[in-house]
């Protein structure tokens, strides 16, 4: 028996199919920096593209769950290459700004409904944009220091060295302690 309205049956399938988009856009970002000799860039946006993966397949999972029908659609095609690191950083972060739009859209609705189970579900996607946006936010906070210092190159190179390893989850208020 489903136990989700029409409506947040739709709107689930639809973030679905978004989030598979926003791995469609990590992925041709990433190709984008790979060509372009960022091979750290490249990673940490392909790694990238796997969380929004994951985001799509959880969303799938939970729509079964809860006796809905799931829909696979087709993606809108990737944006134009950036035209710098900076442009591409910009980018993404808009797209992650956009996607926080559309969760905030299913946590309205399932309140509106008292669907109390996509609220609670809705929330781990609302920690997990604030979380997403915060990184992406301290990468351009570094692309920045390394872009406008004195022997620009340089710094970039290691900025790119740099995002090879970091890691694709930020701090947030939530896990700050005073210990
Ligand atoms: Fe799943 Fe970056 O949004």
């Amino acid at each position: 028996m489903k136990r989700i309205s029409d409506q947040m049956e739709d709107l689930l399938n639809r973030q679905m199919t978004r989030e598979a988009y926003q791995a469609q856009v990590y992925l041709a970002y990433g190709a984008w920096a790979e060509a372009n000799s960022f091979p750290g860039i490249a990673t940490f946006l392909y790694g990238h593209m796997q969380e929004e993966r994951e985001h799509m397949f959880k969303i799938l999972k939970y729509i079964l769950d809860r006796g809905g029908e799931v829909k696979v659609e087709a993606l809108n095609a990737a944006p134009a290459c950036p035209t710098n690191i900076g442009d591409c950083l910009q980018h993404i972060l808009q797209h992650e700004i956009e996607n926080s739009k559309q969760i905030d859209k299913i946590v309205r609705l399932a309140h509106d409904e008292s669907d109390w189970a996509t609220f609670n579900f809705g929330q781990w996607f609302v920690q997990e944009q604030i979380e997403e946006e915060t990184l992406i936010n301290g990468v351009i906070d570094k692309y920045n220091l390394a872009s406008t210092q004195i022997g620009g190159n340089h710094n970039l190179y290691e900025f790119d060295k740099d995002l090879a390893s970091a890691s694709q989850e930020a701090t947030t208020a939530r896990d700050e302690t005073l210990e």
